[in-house]
């Protein structure tokens, strides 16, 4: 099993490169029948989002449109609880089904402030779709339309998901192991 060492965390892979590309393609199909009438607004969740969207997007067949928003409320491998300001929502999204693109959920209290936050700009619908779920870490009940992998507690890097910054550019999303000693 091949390890990787990212500042003071060995990881092993815990989703290959092929497994999510798998998954993505199921959830494109999924899309391809429930969504190709709706004319949706994808809003990408920055930075983690970055490479699922790419590549969920370009396996959808129906007219759509891509906006990108930062919300910054994580430090470390501790969700901090505390969430900051969305920024970047620059088109009108009344009137409109909006599908919340997210790496991860964890906590769920980003998502859920996203949720409070893009339903004042009145769309018809807000429906989310999270690659990954942590459903024993959540703090808040949320409706995750959908779901590419649930997984358990554990921090994960790779395939856009970040350990302090690094990790976003690994093609596998891999699973800190033990900490090691310095
Ligand atoms: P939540 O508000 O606790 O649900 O945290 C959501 C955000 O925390 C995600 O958008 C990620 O950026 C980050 N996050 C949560 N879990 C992990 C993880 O295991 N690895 C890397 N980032 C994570
Ligand atoms: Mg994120």
């Amino acid at each position: 099993m091949e390890k990787i060492q990212i500042k003071d965390l060995a990881f092993k892979i815990h989703i290959s490169e092929q497994e999510i590309n798998q998954r993505i393609t199921n959830l494109a199909a999924q899309m391809n029948v429930e969504l190709a009438e709706a004319r949706p607004v994808f809003i990408a969740v920055l930075n983690g989002s970055f490479i699922f969207a790419a590549d969920l997007i370009r396996q959808l067949d129906f007219p759509c449109e891509i906006q990108f928003i930062k919300v910054a409320s994580y430090h470390g491998m501790q969700s901090s609880g505390k969430v900051q300001e969305l920024i970047g929502l620059n088109i009108s999204i009344e009137g409109r089904l909006v599908i919340i693109l997210e790496d991860i959920i964890d906590s769920g209290l980003t998502m859920d402030y996203l949720v409070k936050e893009l339903a004042k700009a009145k769309p018809a619908q807000i429906k989310i779709c999270s690659l990954l779920l942590k459903p024993k870490a959540l703090k808040v009940p949320l409706e995750v339309h959908f779901t590419g992998f649930e997984v358990g507690n554990e921090f994960l890097v790779g395939y856009g998901l970040d350990y302090d910054g690094f990790g976003r550019n690994l093609p596998h999303i891999y699973q800190a192991v033990e900490p090691t000693k310095e």
